[in-house]
């Protein structure tokens, strides 16, 4: 059978995966082209925001009916989700962003012993901004700077498990947190906390206050960087985080999908009106190399996130695959920094934390 005909096999047994709605999977319009490869199936499921939940049964689904065509592949598919972002800014300005000192306004302040904070960012969910925090964050730390990671993201925190930290509630002292240890970084989470399978239902000043928690009551010691992964979107935690602290900037993370890229353009200019410096734009499941005969697929188009940054001004910082080794390795703990730190995945995120040590000197 040609690979154009296991498309066709593979589209018709999705025919039989429902989405919620109404219709199947194959006549959805969020469906990305199917890729085929010898050892691999890969696809990508666009939905619409707070569809996310409803949409794991269906990737389940099409994960089996994938497999029933092709047996012998692997199947990756992805789900990205665009999440509402709430109102504006309280206050907010119109304007560029500026220097760190005109965020003196909103009376920020600096966290003892942290020389840089930096916030991983995106308008959209599931674009990989919870695995680009925690990969930047080793790559950093293989450069040389001592780094942490503060899990930001309180209604869906995602660190403990990208970090492999057990599962045992934070050891809290003298009203201080001992952070949490994963593969060298320090990290702290509100997951262990919670119970599983325990939703966080928080709006505004209680969100806002665990999150100052976190961050000031954690003894970080002496930190370089922090890491702050924020959930998607431009709600109450990242506003709240902007007019708490002192952000060195933020890095904002996209697909190089349109709709993505919309999301992720509201997400920059929150930073803009918040007078925190964008450190640049990542382009993540940016193309899908065929591990096995190394051909290159545009599964979301390409390139759509270096010509906003162009568009915007802003750095643009480097592109990550989609690879199933990064999903894999992440889901065990072991992000691929850790596992093959020269590998072609991992070296995307080195060069991404080279360009930003990059933007530290010439910012210094
Ligand atoms: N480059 C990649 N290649 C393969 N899989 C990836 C890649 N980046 C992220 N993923 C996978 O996509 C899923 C979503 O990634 P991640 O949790 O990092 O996104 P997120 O933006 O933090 O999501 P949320 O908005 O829910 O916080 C995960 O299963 C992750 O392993
Ligand atoms: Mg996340």
């Amino acid at each position: 059978m040609s690979d154009s005909e296991k498309v066709v096999a593979v589209r018709a047994a999705l025919k039989n995966v429902p989405v919620p709605g109404g219709g199947s999977l194959a006549d959805y319009s969020g469906l990305s082209d199917i890729i085929i490869t010898p050892s691999a199936i890969a696809f990508a499921i666009s939905v619409e925001p707070g569809m996310e939940g409803a949409f794991g049964p269906v990737q389940a689904a099409a994960t089996e009916a994938a497999k029933s065509c092709e047996p012998d592949k692997k199947i990756l598919i992805s789900i990205t989700s665009g999440r509402a972002p709430s109102s504006a800014a309280p206050g907010a300005q119109n304007g560029q962003g500026g220097p760190r000192n005109q965020q003196s306004a909103m009376q920020t302040s600096p966290v003892k012993g942290i020389k840089k904070i930096i916030a991983v960012a995106s308008g959209k969910g599931g674009v990989g901004k919870s695995t680009c925090s925690v990969n930047l964050a080793l790559a950093l730390q293989s450069l040389g700077m001592k780094v942490g990671v503060l899990d930001a993201d309180l209604y869906g925190p995602s660190i403990p498990k990208l970090l492999g930290l057990d599962g045992k509630p934070a050891f809290r002292n003298e009203k201080m947190f001992k952070p949490f240890e994963g593969h060298g970084l320090k990290a702290m989470s509100i997951g262990p906390m919670l119970e599983p399978d325990q939703a966080v239902v928080w709006r505004g000043p209680m969100a806002s206050s665990a999150l100052r928690q976190l961050l000031r009551e954690t003894d970080w010691g002496e930190l370089d960087i922090l890491i702050i992964d924020l959930p998607p979107g431009t709600g109450d935690i990242q506003i709240s985080l902007c007019q708490q602290v002192e952000l060195f900037g933020a890095v904002i993370v996209s697909t190089p999908q349109d709709l993505a890229l919309i999301d992720a353009k509201k997400a920059m200019d929150m930073f803009v009106r918040m007078k925190i410096p964008l450190l640049g734009l990542i382009e993540n499941m940016s193309y899908f190399i065929a591990p096995d005969t190394g051909n290159r697929y545009d599964i979301f188009g390409h390139g759509g996130a270096k010509d906003t940054a162009n568009q915007l001004k802003i750095p643009f910082l480097g592109e990550i695959p989609l690879h199933m080794k990064i999903r894999e390795f992440s889901d065990a703990g072991t992000p691929i920094l850790t596992i093959e730190p020269t590998g072609e995945q991992a070296q995307a995120f080195t060069h991404i934390a080279g360009k930003l040590m990059d933007g530290f000197e010439k910012s210094s």
